[in-house]
């Protein structure tokens, strides 16, 4: 059975999704342990909640990433807890080229958009903002680029004329909920194949 280590900055929703398809026993997988680089995220609480392992590491005094010395301790405490998928779940900061390497194609994300469209940051608003007709959301494997791994899955979301930026991103989440958990199957069920920039699963 596969060991999951989530990473989460804030309201955990998608940690609760993963949470509950894998009580539903739909992913062949556990959560070994649950960190957050913020001491008030709401997805510390859904892990003791689900009576998982988990815990607050200060990320020390960068903004987009962690301090050299603390993403060490990160993949330390992944390691020990015997963590073999990363999965980034609302974690804000950007892993460096030290972190991927300790998880060679084992680091995956969930973005709200509909990649490569609208990488980055609240990316319901730019979408919403560039006026595009659909947007979606995307589990993909990270790389040392913003959002730009290798795509697993996707899912479309319909903008609508009266949407506002939290009615967007509300419907984005639903459909992340759904598409993040069956990116998790899918690679604990060992399906999936990387090609260069393509991943191949089979028939779904
Ligand atoms: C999600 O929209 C995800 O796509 C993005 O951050 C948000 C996290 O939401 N990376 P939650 O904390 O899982 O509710």
């Amino acid at each position: 059975m596969l060991t999951i280590g989530v990473l989460a900055s804030g309201k955990g929703t998608n940690l609760q999704a993963i949470i509950d398809a894998i009580g539903r026993k739909e992913i062949p997988a556990k959560i070994g342990i649950v960190l957050s680089d913020n001491r008030d995220a709401y997805a510390l609480i859904r892990a003791e909640k689900a009576k998982i392992k988990s815990l607050y590491i200060s990320p020390g005094k960068f903004k987009t990433y962690l301090e050299k010395k603390v993403e060490k301790n990160y993949v330390q405490v992944l390691k020990k807890e015997g963590v073999e998928l990363v999965c980034l779940a609302g974690f804000m900061r950007v892993l460096k080229r030290d972190f991927l390497n300790a998880f060679p194609e084992k680091v995956i994300n969930i973005h709200p958009a509909f990649l490569p469209s609208f990488p980055g940051l609240e990316s319901w608003k730019q979408a919403l903002n560039y006026g595009v007709k659909f947007t979606g959301a995307t589990v993909h494997f990270v790389e040392e680029g913003v959002d730009s791994g290798p795509i697993i899955l996707q899912a479309v979301v319909l903008v609508k004329d009266d949407d506002t930026p939290e009615t967007l991103h509300q419907r984005i989440q639903e459909k992340e909920h759904i598409i993040y958990p069956q990116a998790i199957k899918l690679i604990a069920e060992r399906r999936i194949k990387i090609k260069g920039r393509r991943v191949l699963a089979g028939d779904l």
